[in-house]
């Protein structure tokens, strides 16, 4: 079991969300606990999870369901969606910015007070029963004029902001995810917050949780401090060099040998 630290009310609303029958849009930066978040709600709400990771080639069909040809006849097999809609499941829509713009002919009915999921290929329309919940995130740091999502769309979700947890909740999470000691911890947290100070370097995105969980592993391991977080904290965040070497000077200027 993959235990959830809650920061704040987030599992409150969720649940006052599903019993209320709305929809919920996660917003977030990558690596901050939106997916641990959703498998914990559903966990404890004791549903299904069906999760869907959009791309950009991602169909109606693809979460619907399409007709197979199989020893010569054709069979229809449920998507990901309709399945959920048919259990009574949470539905998680990963980066549903992502997804293909006529993925919003089943997501906007689904996802206003009609909660209903037409079939076109099969002619039949599924009611979505009281426990279905359809759970959609995307990362407002991405997104462009291009990709962002429609208010038409945005305006059907009871939204949840996620962030970086603060920095006592952070040394719980990477404590409880590395099995690192609490110095350790501190000394990593301490360091992601200096990154995320960092503005004039143009990363896409800053150290996330995630990231300080993989290095505190690393050392956890054996594996030497410094490398440790090159590899596991610094590398993953840019491809250029002297940003790469800028990065490293700060985490060096925090480095505690004793620890
Ligand atoms: N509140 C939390 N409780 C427990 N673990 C957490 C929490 N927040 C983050 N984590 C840890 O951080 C890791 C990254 O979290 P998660 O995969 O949920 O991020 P995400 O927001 O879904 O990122 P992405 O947008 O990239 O999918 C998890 O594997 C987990 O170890
Ligand atoms: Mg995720």
């Amino acid at each position: 079991m993959r235990p959830y630290l809650p920061q704040g009310r987030e599992e409150e609303l969720f649940e006052h969300a599903w019993r209320n029958q709305l929809p919920v849009l996660l917003k977030g930066p990558t690596g901050c606990g939106k997916t641990r978040f959703v498998e914990h709600m559903a966990r404890r709400l004791g549903r299904p999870l069906y999760t869907v990771a959009c791309h950009d080639d991602l169909t109606v069909s693809d979460l619907v369901g399409r007709h197979l040809i199989a020893d010569g006849a054709t069979r229809w097999v449920d998507g990901p969606l309709t399945r959920a809609v048919r259990e009574g499941a949470i539905c998680y829509l990963d980066e549903v910015v992502e997804a293909r713009k006529d993925t919003t002919v089943v997501l906007h009915p689904l996802s206003d007070d009609r909660r209903i999921l037409p079939i076109d290929r099969t002619g039949e329309v599924l009611r979505a029963p009281p426990e279905f919940m359809l759970v959609v995130s995307y990362n407002p740091g991405y997104q462009n004029l291009l990709k962002g999502m429609k208010p038409s769309t945005r305006q059907r979700f009871v939204a949840l902001r996620f962030d970086y947890p603060e920095a006592a909740a952070e040394m719980r999470i990477v404590q409880q995810e590395s099995g690192c000691d609490e110095a350790l911890a501190r000394q990593l947290v301490e360091l992601a917050a200096r990154l995320r100070r960092l503005k004039d370097h143009d990363l896409e995105e800053t150290a996330s949780t995630r990231l300080l969980i993989h290095t505190a592993r690393l050392i956890g391991d054996g594996f030497p401090f410094l490398d440790a977080c090159r590899a596991a904290l610094i590398e993953p965040l840019s491809d250029d060099e002297e940003t790469l070497e800028a990065l490293m000077q700060l985490v060096a200027l925090g480095h505690d040998p004793e620890t």
